[in-house]
């Protein structure tokens, strides 16, 4: 399936943690009872001993990931497929912008009641595991209660195709945008195009500022709709 791109992505972030972290608690004591003669060797060269850890999650930070899917389930979903029409859909959202926006509603780039406390509360393993369990989820259709309106494709098009791709997948870079509620769509875009303060600073912003709430509105039809 489309493991590459994520197991990428996770494979980088675990070796700048392996990179800035290694060393850290040494939580292997040494249970050598069982060591032959030549381990002491290595041992006597006292700072040797310290080979970096293999870059995994570990149990603990998996354990404890899993513990916080369900705090996020009741309102993204178990499989985060999002269970209201204003909360965003996790699944398939790539893993680099899940990851990204636990920073910004930690730091007040980005707001919102619940999520600017609970992405404090997240370990950078936590965030990790959390981001790539989500990407790798498929999104189911939902029913949207909206058509997908003619004009919007046309301003998809033009416009957003450009950055988030031909089907609203996105990359990397860039959010999934395809099957996400509409709700959640119009709200977003309009946020943008006020610069509210629950989504500052983006540049989004400038990018939608000539389109009317008519064609924002459009536009989200087309996109909720997209498989
Ligand atoms: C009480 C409901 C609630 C809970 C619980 C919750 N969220 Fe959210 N989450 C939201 C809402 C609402 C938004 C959209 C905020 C906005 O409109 O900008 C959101 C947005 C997000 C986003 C941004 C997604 C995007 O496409 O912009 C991420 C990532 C996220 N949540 C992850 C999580 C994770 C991980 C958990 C569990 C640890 C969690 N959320 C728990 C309600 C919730
Ligand atoms: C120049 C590149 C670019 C173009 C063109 C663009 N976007 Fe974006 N878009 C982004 C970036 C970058 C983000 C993420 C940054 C952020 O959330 O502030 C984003 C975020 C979004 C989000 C929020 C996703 C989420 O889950 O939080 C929506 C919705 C969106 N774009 C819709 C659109 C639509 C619709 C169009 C066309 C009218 C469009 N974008 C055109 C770059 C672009």
């Amino acid at each position: 399936m489309k493991q590459s791109p994520t197991t990428l992505f996770l494979a980088g972030i675990l070796s700048v943690l392996a990179l800035s972290c290694g060393g850290g608690e040494s939580e292997s004591t040494p249970e050598s009872s069982s060591q032959p003669a030549e381990a002491n060797e290595a041992l006597e060269t006292n700072q040797a001993a310290q080979a970096p850890a293999a870059p995994e999650v570990s149990a603990e930070a998996a354990k404890a990931a899993a513990e916080k899917f369900v705090l996020c389930a009741a309102c993204h979903g178990e499989d985060g497929n999002s269970l209201r029409d204003y909360i965003p859909n996790l699944a398939s959202q790539n893993a680099a912008y899940l990851f990204t926006q636990f920073e910004k509603f930690a730091n007040d780039q980005r707001e919102n009641y619940v999520m600017s406390k609970i992405a404090p509360s997240l370990t950078t393993d936590e965030r990790i595991a959390i981001a790539v369990y989500f990407a790798d989820k498929p999104v189911l259709s939902r029913a949207q209660g909206v058509m997908p309106d003619a004009k919007g494709k046309k301003v998809y098009d033009s416009l957003c195709y450009a950055c988030h791709g031909t089907a609203g997948h996105g990359d990397q870079q860039y959010p999934r945008i395809a099957g996400q509620p509409y709700v959640f769509l119009e709200k977003t875009l309009l946020s943008f195009k006020n610069n509210d303060p629950q989504r500052r600073n983006s540049p989004m912003t400038g990018v939608i500022q000539n389109l009317t709430e008519e064609d924002l509105r459009a536009v989200a039809s087309w996109v909720s709709n997209l498989p």
